[in-house]
Formats: structure tokens, C-alpha cells, sequence
């Protein structure tokens, strides 16, 4: 075989391996892409639309309203079984699904809080602070539990942006302060 031949297969070979790994690069971002954004969404002027209809329970979802993390949490059957007369007005009906839906800042000092599905809770690490699966407060220093976002209830989709009926309540009760 000549030099030359063989020069042009390995060359060949570079390339197929080279489209390959680009191939692999694509489905790698296709991946990270899903694990950002599970749920069909979409933003306009100032409002998001998510759609609930496909959401996991007690996995939370991270969504963006007007630059602030928005926090989505499926409630299981377990997790309303733990609810209060309190607690359970924080959640979001749809159907027959249950949804936490909060600005995601501590009400403290405005960290973001992690959450963990096997304790079902929220941890603020800048000071300790916790929250329930509710997102209300379990332990100070944050003074209340985290704060829900205006919304309305569209067939199976969420618009944050928007006031319905059922975040105006939110406000008159004092479930959450105005964002
Ligand atoms: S900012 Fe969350 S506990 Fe202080």
C-alpha cells in the first residue's frame, strides 16, 4: 500500500471520527438542554407560560419570570398527606393535582434555597433557614415561607404574570405578600 493511500484513509478516518464526537457533542447538549427545561414553556413580555400536564412529582422544576427563579413542585399524595389547613393554601390546584409555585429567593436575604426530595425540603445555606415542601418557613431566620408569584390557571398551564382569581384570595388571606 502506498504511503499516499494510507495517508488518505487515516485522513478519512480523522474526519468520520471527527463527525462523530460533533454528533456526540449535539446529543449531549440536546441532553443538558432537557434537564434544564423539562417542561414546555414559554416567555413573552413579561410572562411565563408553563405547562403543568407533564410535570414529575417531588421533582422541582426551575422556570425564570422577569429575571427571578420560579420554583414548580408536584406534590405527591405522601407530601399533601403531611399538609396543614396553613400549608395546603399555598399550593396550586389543577385538576386534581396539587402544585407548589414560589419565587425562589429566601425571604430572608435573598439566597437561593436547594431542595432536597428525600427530606421533601428546602435548605437556604446562607443562614440555615428551611422551608417544607410548601415552601413555607420550618426554621428562621427567614420570616415567612417563600413568596408566590402572580398567576393564572389556563386549562393545564400556568401563567405567571398574569392575577386570576385564585392568587387574588392568596393576597386577601395573607397566604403570600405581593411580589
Ligand atoms: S438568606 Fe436564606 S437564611 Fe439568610
Amino acid at each position: 500500500m502506498s504511503n499516499k493511500t494510507t495517508k488518505g484513509r487515516r485522513d478519512f478516518m480523522g474526519m468520520a471520527l471527527g463527525g462523530f464526537t460533533a454528533l456526540g457533542g449535539l446529543g449531549a447538549l440536546y441532553a443538558m438542554k432537557r434537564t434544564w427545561d423539562p417542561l414546555p414553556s414559554v416567555k413573552a413580555a413579561g410572562f411565563t407560560t408553563i405547562d403543568l400536564k407533564d410535570a414529575p412529582e417531588n421533582v422541582l422544576i426551575t422556570e425564570k419570570w422577569r429575571g427571578k427563579p420560579i420554583f414548580v413542585l408536584k406534590q405527591s399524595k405522601e407530601m399533601m398527606a403531611k399538609t396543614t389547613e396553613k400549608t395546603k393554601k399555598r399550593l396550586i390546584q389543577i385538576g386534581d393535582a396539587h402544585y407548589m409555585v414560589s419565587v425562589g429567593l429566601c425571604t430572608h436575604l435573598g439566597c437561593i434555597p436547594g431542595y432536597n426530595p428525600e427530606k421533601e425540603s428546602f435548605l437556604c445555606a446562607c443562614h440555615g433557614g428551611t422551608y417544607d415542601a410548601t415552601a413555607d418557613v420550618t426554621k428562621a431566620p427567614p420570616p415567612r415561607g417563600l413568596d408566590i408569584p402572580p398567576f393564572k390557571i389556563d386549562g393545564t398551564k400556568l401563567v405567571l404574570g398574569e392575577t386570576g382569581p385564585e392568587y387574588e384570595k392568596m393576597l386577601a388571606d395573607g397566604t403570600t405578600l405581593a411580589v
